[in-house]
């Protein structure tokens, strides 16, 4: 297949690795998104087509894998919330081989930055065998499963050149969050209306600015807490869970560091046993309902020696937090809560040595199942 590239976005300018453009990109892809799919008003442009088949649909499946699986679980969440449809989220090389019993009117959702992975396109091929609709939400237009899919919205993220993805990711739950917007809004619904999704991308946009911003915070955090360890742990419940998998990816996959995402309340239930002294742990609390249980979570690994680092939204923060995110509506967070943990792994790597853009053992897209 053949990729179009545009040679000036692709050029690394002066930056040392794609990745640490690419971060600092996602400001702009924000920004990017709004224009391309939202009107004046705030209301999303999104082919007509495509929302009465979404409307039809009794629930929504999203495939995907990687770094794309864990922006669908922040997905999920936005169209149960927003448009008020049951969504499932799938890996798909699990999905490929093991189908679960489906609702009677599926709709597919294909998560994929390269539009290449062969696992996901393996379940496209059984859903078009199927005959059921099918969406891809991919960067590079004209791959083959934007091409195989019934309908595809472009992610407008620029060329992703680093191994490891971070604007595809934060691009991929923007649109999603558009999306659910749109489907909610064919008929009604209160909180899809409601939802000002231009000024929140605005308010994610200058927040990921700010936190961009502050790169020297970023290294020096990651050479006290994370150069020197073989393991570390990033806990965090509901949409800060999706985030902390999402993060702790980003960790192994560039800087080798064994690290785990987990359901923070999970940790007592087995894996509390690997905490040592020193172990780091970092907490992702953006959700009122659960940062106090996220925080006693943490006082119980730092009671058995752990080095904790928390990430918190503003208007959940206290004096002792370590990283404070500037306030989004609650449903957004993600958005901002994984570039702390981008930063982290990108400083992790590039001070171990590393080829922070070509990891080992790893292609950019997986082309074999
Ligand atoms: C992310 O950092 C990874 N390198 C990887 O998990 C990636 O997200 C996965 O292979 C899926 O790729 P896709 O989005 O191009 O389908």
């Amino acid at each position: 297949f053949h990729v179009d590239i545009d040679a000036a976005q692709a050029d690394k300018g002066t930056y040392p690795f794609y990745m640490l453009k690419e971060i600092d990109e996602q400001p702009n892809v924000m920004r990017k998104l709004s224009q391309v799919y939202l009107n004046d008003a705030g209301n999303p442009v999104i082919n007509e087509d495509l929302l009465a088949t979404l409307k039809q649909a009794d629930r929504l499946y999203i495939v995907a894998a990687g770094t794309s699986y864990h922006a669908g679980l922040v997905g999920a969440k936005l169209f149960e919330s927003l448009a008020n449809v049951p969504t499932e989220v799938h890996v798909s090389s699990e999905f490929a081989y093991n189908q679960p019993l489906l609702s009677a009117h599926p709709f597919f959702i294909f998560l994929t930055q390269s539009g290449e992975t062969a696992d996901s396109r393996e379940v496209l091929l059984n859903v078009n065998e199927q005959k059921f609709p099918s969406l891809t939400i991919t960067n590079v237009p004209n791959s083959t499963l934007s091409r195989e899919a019934t309908y595809t919205l472009l992610l407008h993220a620029g060329p992703e050149i680093a191994v490891a993805s971070t604007k595809a990711y934060t691009a991929q739950i923007a649109l999603e969050a558009i999306l659910a917007k749109a489907i909610g809004m064919v008929d009604g619904q209160a909180a899809a209306k409601d939802f000002d999704v231009k000024q929140q991308l605005a308010l994610v946009a200058n927040g990921m600015q700010a936190l961009v911003d502050e790169k020297d915070t970023f290294e020096a955090l990651a050479k006290d807490a994370l150069l020197h360890t073989p393991n570390a742990f990033y806990i965090g419940r509901g949409l800060d869970y999706d985030v902390s998998l999402e993060t702790a990816l980003k960790l192994k996959e560039i800087s080798y560091v064994q690290a785990e995402g987990f359901a923070s309340g999970e940790l007592k239930h087995g894996t509390i046993a690997l905490i040592e002294k020193d172990t780091p742990v970092i907490g992702i609390i953006t959700q009122k309902n659960t940062a106090g249980l996220t925080r006693s979570n943490l006082q119980e690994v730092a009671a058995r020696g752990a080095k904790t680092i928390t990430i918190v939204t503003d208007d959940l923060a206290k004096p002792e937090d370590t990283i404070v995110l500037p306030a989004v509506d609650e449903r957004m967070t993600a958005l901002l809560s994984v570039v702390p943990g981008q930063l982290l792994a990108y400083y992790t790597s590039l001070n171990k040595g590393l080829d922070v853009d070509k990891p080992r053992n790893l292609a950019k897209s997986v082309t074999v199942e």
